[in-house]
């Protein structure tokens, strides 16, 4: 029978590392602190927002909101990034996305200093992660690397397949994966016989947006497999990209949705916001 991976557990043990760190950062006169950006009232941009601000509340991590008005300029988004950029106290810039349409967003994350970007979206940071240098990736990826990691799964010399190439979620989980170690394979809309190239992966990864795409005739037999998709259904309740019954007593081991890679991405956030502090102020620990 298939193990579950447990992103809430895994997520939990993350925070707890996170707030010991922040605590001795602080005993040293370090307090790493995150901007968050929002930009009108998109219902589900305020869940997250809110997720973010409880999630810095728990490791210690001082945090700014601003909530501006769904007419505001790109002009006036700039100024504020700028400000944020110039200020030493501030470690962590994340603007949430989606933007309103008088916003371009590439604009935007061109705008914020690499150095801040904890969402990892800058074209800086994604060249890091291309060249192997040091850098911000983008949290789910990095979460589905931590998942990996913490549920002892061996990723060096296995082959991979991503379906998906979103620059937020399938390109940098390619490239972490490959950066492991791992033959990669990308898989996307345009791609031939999917099943057979999903079919070879010893771990498969899946970004795709459609609720239970993936079904038992795309996995091998022992596949570790990760479902990044979340979709909820008509009566109310959610689900991956992934027929998880139907291919449960195939794969060895598989993310639930939810409570597998979801929880994982805010507290990659976390990371990345200490990381940030840490880099910026040469506190070493
Ligand atoms: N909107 C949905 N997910 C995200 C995210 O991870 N970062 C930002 N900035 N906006 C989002």
């Amino acid at each position: 029978m298939a193990q579950l991976i447990d992103g809430k557990a895994i997520s939990q043990t993350i925070r707890g590392e996170l707030t010991e760190e922040v605590a001795r950062m602080k005993t040293a006169g370090i307090t790493p602190k995150l901007a968050v950006v929002q930009v009108g009232e998109d219902p589900a941009s305020t869940i997250y927002v809110r997720n973010k601000k409880r999630a810095c509340e728990q490791i210690g991590i001082d945090y700014l909101t601003y909530n501006l008005a769904e007419e505001t300029s790109e002009q006036e988004l700039l100024d504020l990034i700028n400000q944020l950029n110039r200020r030493e106290d501030v470690h962590g810039i994340l603007v949430q996305l989606p933007l309103p349409k008088q916003i371009n967003e590439k604009d935007i994350i061109l705008a914020i200093s690499p150095d801040k970007d904890v969402d990892g979206f800058h074209p800086v940071n994604m060249g890091r992660l291309a060249t192997g240098e040091d850098g911000f990736v983008s949290c789910t990826p990095a979460g589905v690397i931590e998942l990996l990691k913490y549920s002892g799964v061996e990723i060096d010399g296995k082959s991979c397949t991503v379906v998906g190439r979103s620059n937020n979620v399938g390109k940098p989980a390619a490239l972490l994966m490959l950066r492991e170690n791992a033959t990669v394979t990308i898989c996307h809309s345009h791609t031939k016989d999917l099943k057979e190239k999903c079919k070879t992966a010893d771990i498969l990864i899946c970004a795709i947006g459609k609720p239970k795409f993936i079904n038992h005739e795309y996995i091998k037999k022992g596949a570790v497999v990760i479902d990044i998709g979340i979709h909820r259904l008509e009566g109310k309740k959610l689900c991956g990209d992934v027929d998880r019954e139907d291919v449960m007593d195939l794969v060895s081991m598989i993310t639930p949705v939810p409570g597998g890679v979801g929880p994982m991405t805010v507290t990659m956030l976390m990371a990345n916001c200490v990381k940030a502090a840490k880099r910026l102020t040469g506190y070493k620990g």
